[in-house]
């Protein structure tokens, strides 16, 4: 198989839990690289769904599951994710382990967070309020971020601490005129609680993950958010604070970019974005609502209703390009069951010019006007497919067709939410 890179190719929520779940399978270890609890991957068996923020879907295999030094991390949501999960009878703590140098989420970083967002009024991102962007904010000032390796060093972490909440506790008041004041004693206090139950999993996961390559096992890297979120090459500055893209696995895991075999690239058969930011071909009428009950297109981390529409080929042929995509794995094919005619946007019209690469720029995608080549439907359900050729000729032809326009073979399908409603290529279904 080879270590594999799995990593969102749109805005997120395309479904990559699942497929690190079928990867993992024959992995050793399953690493999550970046970003914090603005994720959530979803693993369903049977009737048991696995909800996952932080700890990387490699838990549903009970395999070794690193929290990866290039992620953000917030103890308090970690404990809450590990013992959710052992209540559904998965043992957590035997297979979890945490690098020394991932930046902590701290309780400023979520009021900073909403206080961000609210002085920004309609300029604002729509982040998910979990204090990811203070904290690789913080993280990147170096004056201000506080490493979970820091915990381990009573007094080092309580003189750091002390000097950083005076300061934002002065951005707080005379910046936005807040007098919800933090206490650096009680978060000292609150921090060594957690370290209390989360210090044993705290290791060198880098070098742990180099161990694992050196006996020939594979590892699955496991991106959270996705391409169009990513810092650089997401739609600035509608993005989140990290590097989702396949690069960003070698920093944020601590490996060697030859470490990586291959990337996997998730895509969801329709588009969905949450939060604020341009989506050229959303839907803003009856489709897309159908799209949003259908696909049941509301925020696992914060409920809120995605913003939904058609295939975007300039997206997927950008992904293609910043994570050097090896297959895609489209996922959520049979939302498009019913629809007899199913549009895909094969290129942009901007300021008269054809373009089929996503822009840089978000005020040059606010004037593009998708172009779409529509394929026809297939009508008819394919949840219990379990093999390429026992889907329509029109499912089997809209895959082909993506596959051509995007230039990278399909690997896998999904055709409902169910571990088992997983079509695996044997032979990837090239263009
Ligand atoms: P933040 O990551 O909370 O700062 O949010 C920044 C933007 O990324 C917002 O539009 C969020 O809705 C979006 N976002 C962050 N993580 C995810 C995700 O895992 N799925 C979908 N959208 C996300």
């Amino acid at each position: 198989m080879g270590s594999i890179v799995i990593i969102g190719t749109q805005w997120g929520d395309e479904g990559k839990g699942r497929v690190v779940d079928v990867y993992a399978a024959n992995a050793s270890t399953v690493v999550r690289y970046q970003g914090g609890d603005n994720a959530g991957h979803t693993v369903k068996i049977g009737e048991q769904h696995y909800a996952l923020h932080l700890i990387p879907s490699g838990i549903v295999r009970q395999k070794p599951s690193i929290l990866g030094n290039g992620m953000v991390i917030n103890p308090k949501s970690l404990l809450k994710e590990i013992t959710d999960l052992e209540a559904t009878g998965l043992e957590v703590r035997p297979y979890l382990f945490i690098a020394e140098e991932a930046h902590m989420i701290m309780p400023y970083h979520l009021a900073l967070d909403g206080l961000s967002e609210r002085a920004m009024g309609d300029g604002k991102i729509g982040t998910t309020l979990k204090g990811i962007g203070p904290a690789y904010t913080d993280k990147f000032s170096r004056t201000h971020g506080l490493r979970i390796g820091d915990l381990r060093n009573a007094a080092y972490f309580r003189a750091r601490l002390e000097a950083i909440v005076a300061d934002k506790n002065a951005i707080i008041t005379k910046l936005y005129g807040s007098t919800d004041t933090f206490d650096a004693g009680a978060i000292f206090d609150e921090y060594l609680g957690y370290y209390a139950e989360i210090g044993g999993m705290i290791r060198d996961t880098a070098g742990m993950i180099a161990a694992a390559l050196r006996r020939g096992e594979d590892v699955v890297f496991e991106g959270a958010n996705a391409t169009m979120l990513d810092i650089d090459h997401g739609t600035y500055p509608f993005v989140t604070c990290s590097t989702p893209t396949a690069g960003g696995a070698a920093v944020g895991a601590g490996v060697g970019p030859t470490a990586i075999d291959h990337v996997i690239g998730v895509v969801k058969a329709y588009t969905s974005r949450v939060g604020a930011g341009p989506f050229p071909t959303e839907l803003p009428d009856a489709t897309g609502d159908r799209i949003r009950e259908l696909g049941h297109e509301y925020g696992t981390t914060t409920g809120r209703p995605r913003r939904c529409g058609w295939l975007d080929l300039c997206v997927l042929r950008k992904a293609a390009r910043v994570n050097g995509l090896d297959y895609l794995a489209v996922t959520h094919l049979d939302i498009l069951d019913e629809f007899a005619d199913i549009p895909v946007c094969v290129g942009y019209e901007i300021d008269g010019a054809r373009v089929d690469v996503f822009p840089a720029n978000v005020w040059e995608v606010e004037k593009a006007t998708p172009i779409y080549e529509v394929l026809p439907g297939w009508r008819q359900p394919i949840a219990d497919c379990r093999d390429f050729d026992a889907l329509p000729v029109n499912a089997r032809r809209y895959l082909h067709r993506v596959s051509e326009l995007v230039g990278v073979p399909v690997c896998m399908i999904t055709v409902g939410s169910e571990r088992s409603q997983t079509i695996v290529m044997r032979e990837a279904v090239t263009r």
